[in-house]
């Protein structure tokens, strides 16, 4: 909204950006630029990558005469955005203010010393001992999916929206993992789980309609209500896990509680969360453990299906790609019942983890993430960023640049997987974390 009262605005022309010049016709379609880079349609992708042909590593776009946005697509200018300190380069808060009233302070929106703090406790989260015994909540909800599948299958259902079904899943296995909890949301309906079906629907459309940016014109529409409700009760079903959990914890005492815990194999995240504590030996609040928890509810279901959606689209698009990922699946589990993928296994898949390594480049599930540059930010060329421009970094716009990748809309052959160089994004962000 404040971008476009400001390219409607008449006013002395800007000193030029330092870094990337701007000719009048890019100044003139930027609106169009934004929207179609948020916007996931098939122009929205098209749009990317032929900025991503025309101008090989960023490009600029003034918004009025005093706000410039930098897009950045290739690696080498993407670097020393996201090595910046936090502080540097915070995130930008225009792009994610309307998950805020759902996510609270979570890693996804917080920043700062805030941040940097949470990050550093919630890092055992990811250690291996804590996801190793999830492989088998990721087998249960697969295996109720395809059993679903087989269903409708067998009714004789010739289409079925894979992205639905995924979405389903992969919520499923996240609130067994986030909270232990089973709401059989695969078989019948959940009204927290449809909850946050309809939050993430209504951000995405929110996006969309440029007077609804406002607040308070929002929370006067149908949408804003509905937005309101939905967010009351997914924050009422934390809190009464968190709260629940906390009963416990007192009477039975820490070390019995990781002893029980020990035995079933499974600390979900609400537990790491509880038990965390920052080098003050600080805990986390009430209201910290729900932003954290909601945050990885919405960032762990929609990633995810959408990967999983776009690698079984290229599957079935490439059958002999297809068939040999049958192979190499059914290879491993010959000799096994029941027939079920461990963590080891992961490592023993090479063909299945290449398509889907290219899959998430061809259509990566988060296309774009943006920066506020609070500080220059100088590129290793000697180009700056000035202080005060928004950086857009195009993951899909890297992902689909000639000069990163040599014919980037080609699928290679088989035998030549990976594509080189393949580049994470992902390692970028995890190697720049900035903390
Ligand atoms: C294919 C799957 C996924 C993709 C492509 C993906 C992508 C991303 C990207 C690009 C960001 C950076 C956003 C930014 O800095 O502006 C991010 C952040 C984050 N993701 Fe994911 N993600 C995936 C899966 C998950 C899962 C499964 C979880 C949790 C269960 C998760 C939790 C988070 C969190 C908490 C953040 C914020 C981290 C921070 O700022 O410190 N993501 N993700």
């Amino acid at each position: 909204m404040r971008c476009r009262w400001k390219l409607s605005g008449r006013g002395p022309r800007p000193p030029p950006c330092r870094a990337f010049s701007l000719t009048a016709q890019e100044s003139m379609n930027w609106v169009l630029c934004v929207f179609l880079q948020i916007r996931s349609s098939e122009e929205g992708l098209v749009y990317t990558q032929s900025l991503a042909c025309t101008f090989g590593d960023a490009c600029c776009w003034w918004v009025g005469p005093w706000h410039a946005i930098v897009c950045i697509f290739h690696p080498t200018c993407i670097k020393p955005v996201l090595f910046a300190p936090a502080a540097i380069a915070p995130k930008d808060e225009f792009f994610y203010s309307f998950l805020k009233p759902w996510l609270g302070d979570g890693l996804l929106l917080s920043s700062g010393d805030k941040w940097s703090r949470h990050r550093r406790m919630l890092t055992p989260a990811f250690h291996f001992n804590i996801l190793k015994p999830y492989m088998k909540i990721f087998n249960e909800s697969v295996n109720i999916m395809h059993a679903k599948w087989q269903c409708l299958a067998s009714e004789g259902s010739a289409r079925l929206d894979m992205f639905e079904h995924i979405s389903l899943m992969t919520l499923d296995s996240l609130q067994k993992c986030v909270f232990s909890f089973d709401s059989h949301c695969q078989e019948k309906p959940s009204e927290y789980i449809a909850a946050i079906l309809e939050l993430s629907a209504l951000v995405s459309k929110r996006h969309h309609e440029t007077l609804l940016h406002l607040d308070f014109l929002y929370y006067l529409t149908p949408d804003g209500r509905r937005f309101r409700r939905a967010c009351r009760l997914v924050h009422d079903f934390t809190d009464a896990v968190i709260q629940e959990r906390r009963r416990t914890l007192p009477s039975q005492g820490v070390d019995d509680f990781l002893q029980a815990k020990a035995k079933s194999k499974t600390l979900d995240f609400i537990d790491v969360l509880l038990l965390s504590k920052d080098e003050d030996g600080k805990e986390l609040s009430d209201e910290d453990i729900r932003a954290e928890a909601d945050t990885f509810m919405f960032e762990g279901h929609d990633t995810t299906a959408s990967g999983l959606s776009w690698v079984l689209y290229h599957l079935a698009k490439h059958p002999e790609y297809q068939e040999r990922c049958r192979r190499e699946v059914q290879e491993l589990l010959k000799d096994r019942e029941p027939k079920e993928i461990e963590w080891d296994d992961l490592a023993q898949l090479p063909f299945l983890t290449m398509c889907v390594k290219e899959s998430l480049r061809l259509h990566p599930p988060v296309p774009v993430i943006s920066r506020h540059v609070t500080q220059d930010i100088v590129v290793p060329d000697g180009r700056v960023i000035p202080k005060g421009v928004i950086c857009l970094i195009s993951v899909l716009g890297t992902h689909h640049n000639p000069t990163v990748w040599p014919d980037p809309e080609v699928l290679p052959a088989p035998s030549r997987l990976p594509h080189p160089p393949f580049l994470s994004i992902s390692r970028l962000l995890e190697e720049g974390a900035g903390f």
